[in-house]
């Protein structure tokens, strides 16, 4: 059942290219524009601002979105549903507000989802599944057709759903602002070879000869900036997850700003880049270098730079560097799985989490 695999996990990463095909198939068209059937141009057109509700992994999608959002100047807010229950941003009905959750059960994220209701937002779920609550109570639904995830750590279903989400921003973007976004075309013809890259990514990953020299440091800090700073937060919630290592994501620049006061030689940190703001987080691998931290680079193989300040390079295809945190993400749950598989973690289900956390 689990194909030859020795975890749910391994077999849900290696599956990555097949879920991703699914998530945007019949999507784009070959002339490089979005093709989202219930989405057409102009469904967002009297959107002014949007909020992300979600938690865990899916936060990190929905930041990740967040982040290209306001790059192309459609102001954006990713919210935690659990603190967005409580504490709910004021709303009107031109705000969009997108529930992105693999489940559709999360009781945090339903529970913020009913406040936005309830308070005239227009909703929308991003989800996995078909018939979920969320996918009922949510005005609409874009499905990302990741396919059933078994292991508690998601890894498929974050893939796919930052590709949704892709499809999701450039159609606001052209709708709110007028006009694509500036890259639309490359990122989109880069979102269409996403699949085929990951396939590359996979059968070359170095991460299971790097896993046993780090599993065990006293903790992992993992950094990035823009789209990599969720990728980087994602990469420390599945180390910690899964191996039970301590695990910190910060954005690159908060690193001074106190967590610096931990590093010291035992401190692993992985800087995550993807070609876009690299020279900024370059100055803060030299900061933590300098204090004798190893620093494990995960950029594109292209990126001699990184390659040259960095002690371990883990590369990723080139590609356009919006696309490139999917690979960054990829090459990062690898590195978890095996660092969790040296220490031998009950991988598929960690102690005291569950798959789908239907309580508040
Ligand atoms: O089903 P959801 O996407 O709403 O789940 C949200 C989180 O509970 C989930 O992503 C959790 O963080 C994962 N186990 C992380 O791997």
């Amino acid at each position: 059942e689990r194909g030859g695999y020795d975890h749910y996990m391994l077999k849900e990463i290696n599956e990555q290219p097949e879920a991703l095909e699914r998530t945007i198939n019949g999507r784009i068209t070959d002339d490089g524009r979005v093709a989202l059937a219930d989405f057409p141009p102009g469904t967002f057109d009297e959107v002014s601002e949007v909020h992300f509700l979600s938690c865990g992994t899916s936060h990190h999608a929905s930041m990740y979105a967040q982040q290209l959002l306001r790059d192309r100047g459609v102001p954006a807010y990713a919210f935690t549903a659990g603190e967005y229950a409580t504490t709910p941003a004021p709303v009107s009905e031109d705000t969009l507000v997108i529930a992105v959750t693999q489940s559709g059960e999360t009781a945090d994220t339903l529970a913020s989802l009913r406040s936005a209701n309830e308070r005239g937002a227009r909703t929308l779920t991003v989800t996995n599944v078909v018939g979920s609550t969320a996918a009922r109570e949510a005005d609409e639904a874009l499905f990302i057709r990741a396919g059933p995830e078994i292991g508690v750590a998601a890894t498929k279903t974050f893939t796919s759903q930052v590709a949704a989400l892709l499809l999701v921003v450039e159609r606001l973007t052209v709708d709110i602002t007028g006009t694509p976004s500036e890259d639309s075309e490359a990122v989109l013809t880069a979102l269409r070879e996403l699949p085929d890259a990951v396939d590359r990514l996979i059968g070359s990953s170095i991460a299971s000869s790097l896993a046993p020299r780090y599993a065990g440091s006293e903790q992992h800090f993992f950094i990035g900036r823009g789209v990599a700073y969720p990728v980087a937060c994602e990469g420390a919630l599945k180390l910690k997850e899964i191996s039970y290592e301590q695990a910190e994501g910060f954005s690159a620049g908060e690193l001074k700003h106190g967590p610096l006061a931990l590093v010291t030689p035992e401190t692993p940190i992985v800087a995550v880049f993807t070609g876009k703001h690299d020279t900024k987080t370059l100055n803060n691998v030299e900061e933590v270098r300098s204090r004798g931290a190893s620093v494990i680079g995960v950029a594109p193989e292209s990126a001699d730079h990184v390659a040259a300040a960095v002690d371990e390079f883990l590369p990723i295809p080139d590609t356009n560097p919006d696309v490139a945190g999917v690979l960054a993400n990829v090459q990062l749950q690898l590195v978890s799985y095996h660092v969790a598989n040296v220490l031998n973690r009950s991988i598929d289900k960690p102690r005291n989490l569950a798959k789908s956390v239907t309580v508040e």
